[in-house]
């Protein structure tokens, strides 16, 4: 028996009207210099005048950065950690999905560093970070990535991804607010929820698994099954975003603490090489990698289909995780999200390419309950192309 390393940020307002306490935490740090990091579409919406209205009003300076794409290259982290060298600034906000926030704190922690990005990545970086860097407050405007818990920043490389990871990447404060999310269009919503979904599925049955990490997946998959199908419907209900907005934090520190695993190792390929988006990328592989360790983990699978509100009374183990299968496979088709590999105009004469780079994985791969194989792997993507849920070969 092992202890656990559990890691919270340090301050978080989450609900309703969170977005109030900016102002007050701002001063706090006895900043003047701002700069916000942000997607361009949220600053030509208005949305993230909510963010800067305020900060100007008691006059602070807000610079506003927008060089911000979706899965973020190497080079918009380069780019960015170039801007916030050159400027002056005092504390970094990062306002927007996954992408918007990993460049915010890598930019902030990498402002008082030298050397390039690629230099501190995970698998081929030579460099460690050695200080804290500029104050961060991290802003969800999507209910998914769980971005404003973690100490990760997910960069794309050529055909894979890579992380910049350390515990100074964590934000000092995260404002989460579903008013921020009321906005998003149904098929964001679906994805992004389906992403912080798969966090608490995959955290419930890592490896890295923790009696805290656990409470914090199962509450986590209680609010996204009541709620998701709802806010994809019905983006101004109040109480359909707030539960998002409470799972998705909830996943994300689940995840943070216990690890993602199988999905998202599969899914890193399809934005790398064909730019499926993350939460579509995780959302179309959810059913297929879960049916496939299935029979590693049954008793979690049973506890996780209470949690998406089944019932596993009265039914063994086995029956009740291949329900839980089921209901994976259930609420992504009923959020719209396409079935198979196909459905994402993906070829199927790419099964070589992904597998080889999903097997590159290795961070994720090791917390799996079930050890995947480069065979494993490639079953699971042919599964995807097929659409049928396989298992591995028990002979
Ligand atoms: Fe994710």
């Amino acid at each position: 028996m092992t202890a656990s390393r559990i890691v919270f940020p340090p301050l978080s307002y989450v609900g309703w009207g969170a977005l109030e306490h900016l102002v007050l935490e701002v001063k706090r740090f006895g900043a003047k210099h701002i700069l916000v990091i942000t997607d361009p579409v949220l600053e030509k919406i208005g949305l993230v005048d909510q963010v800067t209205s305020p900060l100007r009003q008691e006059g602070y300076s807000v610079h506003v950065y927008t060089d911000v794409v979706p899965e973020p290259p190497l080079e918009a982290g380069e780019k960015a950690v170039a801007f916030v060298r050159d400027g002056e600034f005092d504390l970094v906000i990062g306002v927007g999905g996954g992408s918007a926030m990993d460049l915010a704190k890598l930019a902030a922690v990498l402002a008082v560093h030298e050397g390039s990005v690629a230099d501190y990545l995970n698998l081929t970086g030579t460099r460690t970070l050695e200080k804290r860097g500029l104050p961060k407050i991290l802003i969800p405007t999507t209910s998914g990535t769980g971005s404003e818990v973690t100490n990760i920043s997910v960069l794309s490389l050529e055909t894979t991804k890579d992380v910049v990871t350390h515990d100074y990447l964590l934000a000092d404060v995260a404002i989460v607010d579903p008013q921020l999310t009321v906005s998003v269009p149904p098929r964001v919503t679906a994805a992004t929820g389906i992403d912080a979904l798969t966090h608490a599925v995959e955290a419930y049955v890592s490896v890295n698994a923790s009696p805290t990490s656990d409470g914090l997946a199962l509450q986590a998959m209680r609010l996204i099954s009541r709620s998701l199908r709802k806010a994809v419907e019905n983006g101004t209900d109040k109480q359909a975003r707030t539960d998002m907005a409470n799972g998705s934090y909830l996943a994300g520190l689940a995840f943070f603490n216990a690890g993602v695993a199988g999905v998202h190792a599969l899914a890193y390929p399809l934005g790398g090489q064909f730019h499926i988006a993350h939460g579509e990328s995780n959302a179309v592989l959810l059913p297929y990698v879960m049916g496939y360790i299935r029979q590693s983990c049954t008793k979690r699978m049973a506890d996780i289909l209470n949690a998406l509100g089944g019932n596993s009374t009265f039914l063994s183990e086995e029956e009740a995780s291949h329900r839980c299968v089921e209901e994976l496979e259930r609420i992504v088709a009923d959020v719209g999200i396409p079935k198979t590999l196909g459905g994402f105009g993906i070829p199927e004469s790419a099964l070589e390419s992904l597998t080889k780079d999903a097997t590159q994985q290795k961070r994720l791969l090791a917390r799996s309950p079930m050890p995947l194989l480069e065979a494993d792997i490639r079953a699971i993507y042919q599964a995807a192309f097929a659409g049928t849920i396989v298992e591995p070969n028990k002979g």
